[in-house]
């Protein structure tokens, strides 16, 4: 495996991403990881990833220089290049302007790291500080117009380090110059698979859990259940999967997970009714952050008191994912909270039990690749996102049965007509919002004067910035003609056209 140290670039997880692609398991740690640590890992090699900060502060982040002296390849990428320059005692120096966007570096010694390539390639450069003078025995191995030490190497050590991002899209040859590393200095092989994958860690959970029992709380979103897989294929009906019914769920979600995660397929699996709960706690609450900090706390509450009823299990399964682990522990300052998410991330601090995370080192569409592995049908794994506190955030203002009843029904079929209009998988998210506002329509010949729906339709990567998606006007049509008929209380439908920023994705 590749120990992949973080200085805090925003590339970080992109390095991992090309590690993977090639067949090979790596971690992304904290830049200062513990030397015994990564000893323990018995990495065939490390990677020093990019940063904000410049070597020349006092404060930069460094690692242990002890890592140089390992006998383990290191490739410096970026910062990284700067922290081995200035570890050695070369120069480095905060160069008179940034240089950010495409270069062309010409490689003087291909061997192993350009092995293969054209002597010219185009890279993308993204740095402040460059180094100056070379420590000794380190040469370039490329140099562009203005930087002599595009890449460099202690080929004796097998150190390197480029200056560039291979990383990125913008360096089309990036990948190949990672696969190098790996490959011809690391001499890696290409055996990691998601079946060879599941294998290790299905062992690795039979050997830390042996005979005892693991607690899951399963959402029937796509981690919970993914986890929930693989934890099943361990240790079978020691697996005990809770699901809490809050009365905000979708269309046919409890349904669902009957379906996947019954009996008949083996599943210990305990359905909790706790709608009358959830509504109670909520009634007349109309402040969104409000409402989202009772559902956390209510769905802690319940899933604690199903807990006592499984006295002396030990083990509490999480499908925490790779993004989560990384956010918690990267170099990041502190931003305001937008929106308090509510995830089963918040139960172990309260229960005393050990955390099972089978997830914990996959990128989202690693989970999907795993799930599907494990034999899960497309419905569980190809869903789209859907909020923790559910249907409450988009019943805009106080909860009722009644609205609740509404917004579910106008999402059905906002999901029903996306689907057959195809477009189901190339939006984000595609949704139903209740508007506590009246307005007066006209059916048959009676005045009516009823609530209204927003159709809200989203395409993104990431969630975190969103551009309202541009359905084709005979979707749109079909949604608002079948919600006005269909759903009993809404005379009314409005398209959302907002994008994130300055919007939010969701309502509340
Ligand atoms: P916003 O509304 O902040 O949503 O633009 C971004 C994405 O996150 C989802 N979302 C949540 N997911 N727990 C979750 O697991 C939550 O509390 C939560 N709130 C919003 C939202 O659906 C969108 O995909």
């Amino acid at each position: 495996m590749i120990v992949i140290l973080d200085f805090g670039s925003q590339y970080t997880q992109l390095i991992a991403r090309r590690v993977r692609e090639a067949n090979v398991f790596c971690e992304i740690h904290p830049f200062n990881h513990p030397l015994e640590k990564i000893k323990k890992s018995n990495p065939s090699g490390i990677i020093l990833s990019g940063s904000p900060s410049s070597v020349t502060d006092r404060k930069a982040p460094k690692p242990d220089p002890k890592i140089f002296g390992l006998g383990i390849p290191i490739l410096g990428v970026c910062y990284g290049l700067q922290v081995m320059v200035d570890h050695f005692g070369g120069k480095v120096e905060k160069a008179p302007r940034r240089e950010y966007g495409p270069a062309n570096i010409e490689v003087r010694n291909a061997e192993p790291l350009f092995s293969g390539l054209p002597k010219k390639l185009p890279v993308w450069m993204s740095h402040g500080d460059a180094a100056k003078s070379l420590p000794k025995n380190f040469s370039s191995l490329a140099r562009t117009d203005n930087a002599p030490y595009a890449a460099i190497a202690d080929m004796g050590r097998r150190l390197f380090a480029v200056q560039f991002h291979p990383e990125v899209h913008h360096t089309p040859l990036g990948k190949q110059i990672i696969n190098n590393f790996l490959f011809r200095v690391c001499n890696e092989k290409a055996d990691w698979t998601m079946a060879s994958f599941a294998e290790e860690e299905i062992k690795r959970v039979r050997a830390l859990v042996g005979e005892e029992k693991i607690l899951l709380a399963l959402s029937g979103g796509v981690d919970s259940s993914v986890a929930a897989a693989l934890l099943h294929r361990a240790i079978g009906k020691n697996l005990i999967c809770v699901f809490v019914n809050n009365g905000l769920l979708r269309h046919g979600e409890e349904e669902r997970v009957r379906k996947v995660f019954g009996k008949e397929k083996g599943y210990v699996t305990y359905i909790v009714d706790a709608r009358k709960r959830f509504l109670t706690k909520l009634k007349g609450v109309t402040e969104p952050e409000r409402k989202r900090k009772i559902i956390g706390h209510e769905f802690i509450a319940v899933f604690d008191e199903y807990a006592k009823k499984f006295q002396g299990v030990k083990f509490l399964g999480q499908g925490t994912l790779y993004p989560d682990v990384i956010e918690s522990v990267s170099v990041k300052g502190p931003s305001a909270v937008i929106k308090t998410h509510h995830n089963v991330g918040g139960l172990p601090a309260k229960m005393k039990m050990s955390l099972v995370e089978p997830l914990r080192f996959l990128f989202k569409d690693e989970v999907r690749a795993l799930g599907k592995q494990l034999g899960l049908p497309e419905e569980v794994l190809l869903r789209q996102p859907f909020p923790g506190p559910g249907l409450a955030v988009r019943v805009l203002g106080d909860i009722t049965e009644e609205k609740l009843r509404m917004v579910r029904e106008a999402d059905r079929i906002v999901e029903e007509e996306v689907r057959a209009g195809g477009l189901y998988h190339n939006l984000w998210q595609a949704f139903a919002v209740f508007l506590p506002v009246n307005s007066v329509g006209v059916m048959g010949d009676e005045r009516t004067y009823e609530n209204a729906i927003a159709v809200r339709a989203v395409n993104s990567v990431d969630a975190m910035t969103a551009d309202w998606a541009r359905i084709p006007y005979d979707v749109l049509g079909k949604i608002s003609s079948r919600i006005i008929n269909e759903v009993r209380g809404i005379n009314r439908v409005v398209y959302d056209i907002s994008s994130k920023p300055p919007a939010t994705i969701e309502w509340e």
